[in-house]
């Protein structure tokens, strides 16, 4: 009987320690208590990119960070910008999805279906969480796994990707 009571105690303890808000030793905040999973106060297309870094460091991240962990602490025990920008993102400016992600297949694709039975936990956890918490936090509806991952290999330079480049930008606005 005693040993239950007990049991109970500590096990209403731990939850009680396991909520990152209440009066910890530490007393951290967590981000996603703070924040929630909110837009930007402007639309993510009009601001800045310097605004958009911002809101990158102040929100984005450490909230990111709090849903990577807490889908797999070991794994995901230092996330930080480079897991979704990866190591190039100063020299490719931050440009997403980064070339150096992991390739998501299109959907119906044996590629995709090997991914589904070689991943199917870190799919799922992208499904559920990552991939909806993003669209939240930049307030973008139906937001996919376009964003972070390529869905091809990055072609090796052909001459034709110059000259597309070159007509794209040509063309004029509107
Ligand atoms: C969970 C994934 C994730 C993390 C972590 C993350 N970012 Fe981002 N970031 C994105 C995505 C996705 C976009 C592009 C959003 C869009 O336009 O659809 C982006 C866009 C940006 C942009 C804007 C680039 C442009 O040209 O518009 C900057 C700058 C940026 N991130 C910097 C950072 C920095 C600095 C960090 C770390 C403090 C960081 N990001 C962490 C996913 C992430
Ligand atoms: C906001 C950015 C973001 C979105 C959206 C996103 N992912 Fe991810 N994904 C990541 C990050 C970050 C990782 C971890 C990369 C690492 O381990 O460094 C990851 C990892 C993965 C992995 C594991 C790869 C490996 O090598 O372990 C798979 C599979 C995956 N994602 C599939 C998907 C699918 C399918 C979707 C859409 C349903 C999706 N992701 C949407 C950011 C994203």
């Amino acid at each position: 009987m005693k040993t239950v009571a007990l049991g109970l105690v500590l096990l209403a303890m731990a939850c009680a320690g396991s909520k990152p808000a209440t009066s910890g030793s530490k007393g951290k905040v967590s981000a996603m208590d703070a924040m929630g999973l909110t837009p930007p106060d402007s639309p993510w297309e009009q601001m800045s990119v310097a605004d958009r870094e911002f809101y990158m460091i102040g929100k984005v991240n450490p909230i990111m960070q709090e849903l990577f962990a807490g889908h797999d602490a070991e794994e995901y025990g230092d996330f930080d910008c480079v897991d979704c920008h990866g190591e190039e993102m100063r020299e490719i400016d931050f440009k997403m999805p980064a070339p150096s992600m992991y390739i998501v297949p299109p959907e119906g694709t044996p590629g995709h279906r090997g991914m589904l039975s070689t991943f199917p936990e870190a799919v799922a956890f992208m499904e559920e969480v990552v991939t909806p918490g993003m669209g939240k936090l930049l307030g973008i509806e139906n937001y996919t796994c376009a964003g972070c991952h390529p869905s091809e290999a990055p072609k090796k330079k052909k001459p034709k990707k110059a000259a597309a480049k070159k007509r794209k930008s040509a063309k004029p606005k509107g």
